[in-house]
């Protein structure tokens, strides 16, 4: 008798879970064409949770079995962001439920990236498995939701298009690897957790109960985790709003982080407003944690204080309570003076005519000056982050901003003058 593959093995203990997932009242509505948009985003958003988590656990992961598996031409985080991206306007709240069971198991698959890598095998094949399905669900969406591959459904129309070619040739990589009996239990487990995430997501989800649906971070940025945001949809509009305006300000964000630096300027922002609540000295202690997390990954502390003016002026507008906008513009104010008394306007004036000179008469830049401005004002922010104990955020930012592979040689020299002369005024 042929011995069980690897597959076989996974597809016998994850059996019974997903003949329970396909009798949910979830499964049914999509089967039928009655699924809603707040289901259907909802779960896009847990597929984005936990692809994002599995996607970027796997680049430091180097089992040899695990390394076989995967490919990166399989990740599905840009598709399931385009989508997101397509509702994000509409503001659709999460049920929770379906939210908290996406994060945990997210969080299980960090953990077990470190201490047991195979296990990620397990992940991998019910996420890609999944594409069977997909190629089911995919053609029921357009009665659905109204959706289509270029309005928010490019996650099925790739994961069931092409993504069943791709699934084939994922299975041949599982069932050809050897993977000892401890390795494939631990698959197995990791496969159950993740498949059941998705059942208790779709139990979650569906039929919707309107009362429990709430903001939460994952609604603006799935790769935010879990941080209060406010539940108003006004004072959220105003968020989004925001973030528009701090990357019109600010073009950096999007140069270096595309999208994704969109979608995080937009969770900061719901989180930024929620602070005052918590009282001026807590949200100081707050605003300095943040500080240390943002300016180290290239974000100096300038772009702070920008975001949380803009969004003092814009929240006078809606019912947000008066008496927090002076909370977040008196951080604002606070966060600008610190830069201008360690690098004084006029230094940076300065450099930005040393700055401007480099680009040179045909540069054809026509943002040439904002550029100059914004380069200037993030050094000096930087400058004044590592001064207050983040050692690397000059070099965080100059990474990118003096980068000789996108930038000509005498923009390059310029910035680096730039960070000498700001680190010996
Ligand atoms: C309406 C919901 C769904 C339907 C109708 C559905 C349908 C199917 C079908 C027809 C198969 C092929 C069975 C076979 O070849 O014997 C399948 C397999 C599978 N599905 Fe689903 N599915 C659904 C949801 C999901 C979800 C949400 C996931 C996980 C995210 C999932 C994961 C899998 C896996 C891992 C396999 C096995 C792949 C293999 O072993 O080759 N399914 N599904």
């Amino acid at each position: 008798m042929r011995s069980q593959t690897n597959t076989d093995r996974l597809r016998n203990a994850t059996r019974d879970i997903h003949s329970r997932l396909e009798s949910t009242e979830y499964a049914a509505a999509v089967m039928n064409g009655t699924i809603g948009i707040e289901p259907y985003v909802g779960y896009l958003r847990v597929l984005a949770v936990l692809h994002g988590t599995l996607e970027s656990a796997l680049v430091g992961v180097f089992h040899p079995v695990t390394k076989n598996v995967w490919k990166d031409e399989l990740r599905r985080s840009r598709e399931l962001a385009q989508d997101l991206d397509y509702f994000r306007m509409r503001l659709i709240p999460d049920a929770p439920a379906a939210i908290r069971t996406a994060l945990d198991t997210a969080a299980e698959l960090r953990r077990l990236s470190v201490d047991n890598p195979v296990a990620l095998v397990g992940a991998i094949y019910v996420l890609y498995g999944s594409s069977k399905g997909a190629a089911v669900i995919r053609s029921r969406l357009n009665s659905n939701c109204g959706v289509n591959s270029s309005r928010g459904a490019s996650y099925f129309t790739r994961h069931g298009g092409e993504g069943t070619r791709e699934w084939q040739e994922t299975s041949h990589r599982i069932d050809s690897s050897e993977i000892d009996e401890s390795g494939i239990e631990a698959a197995i487990e990791t496969a159950k957790l993740v498949l059941q995430c998705v059942h208790d997501a779709f139990l979650a989800s569906h039929p919707v109960d309107h009362s429990a649906l709430r903001y939460t971070a994952t609604t603006l940025s799935p790769d935010s985790g879990d941080h209060p945001v406010p539940q108003d949809p006004a004072v959220l509009r105003v968020v989004l709003h925001t973030t528009d305006r701090v990357l019109t300000d600010y073009p950096y964000i999007l140069y270096r982080y595309g999208d994704r630096g969109r979608r995080f300027t937009d969770a900061d922002g719901g989180w930024l407003v929620t602070l005052p609540e918590l009282g001026e000295a807590s949200m100081a202690g707050q605003l300095d944690w943040l500080r240390t997390v943002l300016s180290s990954r290239g974000v100096p502390h300038i772009l702070v204080a920008r975001h949380l003016q803009l969004l003092a002026d814009e929240l006078s507008s809606t019912a947000y309570d008066r008496a927090y906008l002076p909370l977040l513009s008196g951080a604002a104010e606070r966060i600008y003076r610190s830069v201008d008394e360690r690098v004084p306007p006029e230094l940076r004036m300065q450099q930005q005519s040393v700055l401007y000179r480099s680009l040179g008469p045909g540069s054809g830049d026509p943002r040439g000056d904002m550029r100059c401005r914004e380069t200037a004002e993030l050094i000096a922010s930087a400058v004044v982050d590592r001064d207050l104990g983040v050692e690397d955020a000059v070099d965080a930012v100059v990474g990118c901003l003096a980068d000789r592979n996108r930038s000509s040689d005498t923009w390059v020299d310029s910035v680096l003058d730039t960070v000498r002369v700001f680190q010996t005024s």
